[in-house]
C-alpha cells in the first residue's frame, strides 16, 4: 500500500524505462556513451548530462522522440531524415508499442532526468537547483519522486517528495526543516513502530545542520510545494 501511494508519474515513468530497456542505450556503464558512427553527434546521448537541449526544445519534442524515435523536425528535413537511416544505433519508435498514458510518464520521466522544464517561480527553481546539487535525488529520486530502494524500512524504499506518503511525513514548515537539519521527525520517532523500522533500515536521512542556511532549506521547500502541486495526475 505503502509502494502504490508513493507512485507518481516520474517514478512510474522511470520503472517502465526501466522495463523497455532504455537504459540500455543510455545510461552506460563507465560513465561513457555509446558510439554512434553517422548519427548528429556521433554517441547515443546518456540521460542527466545535460544533452536533452541538443535533441529536444521542449517537452513537447522529448515526447515526439519517444513515440516516433526523432522530433518531427528531423524526420521532416530530408537531410536528416537520410543521416537516421545511416547511423548505427537508432531510438526505437516506442509509440508503436505502449499507451497514451505509457508515453506520457516516460515523458514526465525523461524530462525530469533531462531537466528540460524550469520551474516559472524563481525562488522554486532555486530550490530544485539546490537539491540537486546536495545529492538530495540520489536517495529521493529524480526530481524527488522516491522509489529508490531502502532495505529494512517500513516500505522498502525511499520516499520522495510528490508521492502520497510524504504528507504523513511532513505536516508543515516546520517539520521539513526539522527533517533537514536534524535528518529525522521528534513526532515520528515516538512511534514506536517507525523506531523499530528506522533501527533496521540500511539508508538514514543525513542532517544537513552547518550545510544548508535557512533561506536555502526555505527554497527547497517552496520547489517541493510547486513540485507536489504540478504531479498531480
Ligand atoms: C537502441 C537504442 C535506444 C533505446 C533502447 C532508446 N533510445 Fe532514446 N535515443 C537513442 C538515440 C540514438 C538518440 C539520439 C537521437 C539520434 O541521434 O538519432 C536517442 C534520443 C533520446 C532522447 C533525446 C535526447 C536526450 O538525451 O534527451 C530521449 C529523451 C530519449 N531518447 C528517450 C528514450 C526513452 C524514454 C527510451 C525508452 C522508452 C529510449 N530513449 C530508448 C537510442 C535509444
Ligand atoms: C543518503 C540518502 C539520503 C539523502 C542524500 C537525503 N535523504 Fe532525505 N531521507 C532519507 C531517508 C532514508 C528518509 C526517511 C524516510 C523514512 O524512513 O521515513 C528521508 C526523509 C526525508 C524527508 C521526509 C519526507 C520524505 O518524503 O522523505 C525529507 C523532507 C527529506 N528527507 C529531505 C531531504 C533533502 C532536502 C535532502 C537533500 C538536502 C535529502 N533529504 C537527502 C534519505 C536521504
Amino acid at each position: 500500500m505503502l509502494w502504490r501511494r508513493e507512485l507518481n508519474p516520474i517514478l512510474r515513468g522511470r520503472l517502465l524505462a526501466q522495463e523497455q530497456g532504455c537504459f540500455g542505450c543510455h545510461w552506460s556503464l563507465a560513465k561513457t556513451e555509446i558510439p554512434n558512427p553517422g548519427s548528429r553527434w556521433g554517441s547515443v546521448p546518456r540521460f542527466a548530462e545535460g544533452n536533452a537541449m541538443m535533441y529536444a526544445e521542449s517537452r513537447g519534442e522529448i515526447e515526439e522522440i519517444i513515440r516516433f524515435g526523432a522530433p518531427r523536425s528531423w524526420r521532416d528535413d530530408e537531410a536528416a531524415a537520410a543521416r537516421l537511416e545511416r547511423q548505427r544505433v537508432r531510438m526505437p519508435a516506442y509509440g508503436e508499442v505502449l499507451s497514451g498514458p505509457e508515453l506520457r510518464d516516460l515523458t514526465a520521466f525523461a524530462a525530469a532526468v533531462e531537466r528540460v522544464d524550469r520551474p516559472a517561480d524563481e525562488l522554486a527553481a532555486r530550490g530544485r537547483d539546490l537539491a540537486r546539487a546536495n545529492g538530495c535525488f540520489s536517495c529521493h529520486g529524480v526530481d524527488g519522486s522516491g522509489g529508490v530502494a531502502n532495505p529494512g524500512s517500513l516500505g522498502g524504499f525511499i520516499p520522495g517528495f510528490v508521492g502520497g506518503n510524504y504528507p504523513d511525513l511532513v505536516r508543515d514548515e516546520q517539520e521539513f526543516r526539522e527533517w533537514v537539519i536534524e535528518g529525522t521527525s521528534a513526532r515520528l520517532e515516538s512511534n514506536p513502530l517507525v523506531r523499530y523500522f528506522w533501527r533496521r533500515q540500511r539508508l538514514s536521512m543525513p542532517a544537513y545542520r552547518d550545510l544548508l542556511d535557512d533561506e536555502e532549506i526555505d527554497a527547497i521547500r517552496v520547489w517541493v510545494e510547486s513540485a507536489r502541486a504540478a504531479a498531480v495526475d
